[in-house]
């Protein structure tokens, strides 16, 4: 045991840590999801609670997480076994890890999508169809019961590729490869979408409050996706964590990662609305907004073939760094809990979790009339892990730090690589005891509400 912990993996560097974390929290979440969320509740007006949730509570959790993460050096169940012997509280580390296989199996059929729509991309008859066309293929090709597996096993296969290589000369230096290559091609399409004539309606749509457009649902709505958007509630960033050496300074590593990822939501909306809007098309929802929206938007704009290419293969990276840190939490838990060699690990992680991916996707099709508490299969994984994994997972990660594990530890642990001094010791503790775990116990009980698991439609 004590050789297995001198030999942990861990980040060589502290911009292999930032890369890899912000690499996690940067994904699907923020290309897509924050965009079209921000437009329906109401702007800027949902940006700032968005921000507010990111600082009071997101932040302090990330933190937490790294915490229980460094000083445990183990994964994400291991963790709680090894700072809290003998008690229940191992239990949300099993949250956890179901939480990342579920999560992982809908995320890597979307991402298949997204490789899918690179090559869309490059054929010039896509970029010459009619916008019903555009959704109708959409529509014909998720529900195909060949293509979309195709595409998701090659995303599941190149995820597992790089878990599989380890934690440093894997994850890390893909992370460190793939993160700046993203920041470009989200800056080159920023740029784009800023020049063309009419942008300003959509920056308009995006940074002008309208506090009278923003609902209670709005409001919570904002605390879930903080939580979704920065990987926390479900072990990734203990995980990852607990590749940290004991010199990083966790403090400014959760303040830098949490930055990255609010910076890259907004520079997506800033690619999106002001191009949707120059060309009169309605922003749509979830989903739709990128694969039918999208592409009618890159058939008007001058260049569209070639940021059109660009955007896909951006979505595609997002969501890669992110699955291998998903990934990461399933088989650290098999390798370090089941006893199992990496590699095998790896192997049976990434099978499991693509074959579960599988009846995700053939939801859509085939099985499109399996439904289960009022959804398919790929609508229910996604809301049980959104909306009850997470938050819950989430939660007693702030009351484990806060009421379990303690200010004097906390101090202790961060104090190894940086300190947090006297106020803002005391802010951290008031928001992990009370308000954190009160805010998420909210957005809990409002999952369960959109989840209408129990109440007839
Ligand atoms: N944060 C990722 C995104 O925004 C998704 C994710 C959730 C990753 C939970 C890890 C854990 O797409």
């Amino acid at each position: 045991m004590a050789k297995q912990r001198t030999s942990r993996a861990q980040f060589s560097s502290k911009f292999g840590l930032i890369a890899a974390a912000a690499g996690s929290a940067i994904g699907l979440g923020n290309i897509w999801k924050f965009p079209y969320i921000t437009g329906v509740y109401g702007g800027a007006a949902f940006l700032f609670v968005y921000l507010g949730f990111i600082l009071a509570i997101g932040l302090p959790v990330m933190l937490s997480e790294l915490i229980i993460g460094r000083k445990s050096r183990r994964n994400a169940f291991g963790a709680f076994k090894k700072l809290a012997p003998g008690t229940p509280w191992k239990y949300i580390g099993s949250f956890g890890v179901a939480a990342a296989f579920l999560i992982l199996s809908f995320y890597g059929v979307v991402a298949g999508w997204s490789i899918k729509y690179i090559f869309f991309s490059l054929d010039k008859t896509f970029h010459s169809l009619s916008p019903q066309d555009i959704s109708g293929s959409f529509a014909s090709f998720i529900q195909d019961p060949l293509q979309p597996l195709l595409f998701q096993i090659i995303f599941m296969l190149l995820t597992g590729a790089i878990v599989i290589i380890g934690v440093q000369k894997g994850i890390e230096r893909y992370s460190k490869i793939l993160m700046p290559i993203l920041l470009v091609i989200i800056i080159v399409l920023d740029i784009r979408a800023i020049t063309l004539p009419g942008a300003g309606e959509g920056l308009k749509f995006l940074f002008h409050p309208d506090f009278s457009r923003l609902s209670f649902e709005g409001v919570l709505s904002a605390l879930g996706h903080a939580f979704f958007s920065l990987s926390l509630g479900m072990g990734t960033l203990i995980t990852y964590g607990s590749y940290v050496k004991k010199d990083t300074n966790l403090v400014s590593t959760a303040i830098q990662v949490t930055a990255a990822d609010t910076l890259v939501a907004i520079l997506a909306g800033i690619a999106i609305f002001p191009a949707v809007f120059a060309f009169n098309i309605q922003p749509d929802k979830g989903v739709g907004l990128i694969f039918e929206t999208l592409p009618n938007v890159f058939q008007q704009m001058p260049g569209g073939m070639v940021f059109s290419i660009l955007f896909f293969i951006l979505l595609t990276i997002a969501a890669l760094t992110s699955a291998i840190s998903i990934l990461e939490v399933v088989v650290a838990y098999f390798a370090e809990e089941l006893k199992m060699k990496r590699n095998v690990a790896t192997v049976l992680a990434t099978a499991l979790i693509t074959l579960l991916g599988i009846i995700c996707s053939l939801s859509m099709g085939i099985f499109s009339d399996v439904i289960l508490f009022k959804r398919n299969v790929f609508d229910l994984l996604d809301h049980i892990s959104a909306n009850i994994l997470l938050p819950i997972g989430g939660m007693f990660i702030a009351l484990f730090i806060g009421w379990k594990f303690g200010k004097k530890k906390v101090v202790q642990e961060i104090a190894e690589g940086g300190s947090l001094k006297g106020g803002i010791l005391n802010v951290f503790m008031i928001l992990v005891k009370v308000v954190a775990p009160i805010a998420i116990f909210i957005v809990f009980l409002q999952g369960l509400k959109i989840l209408d698991l129990f109440t007839a439609s």
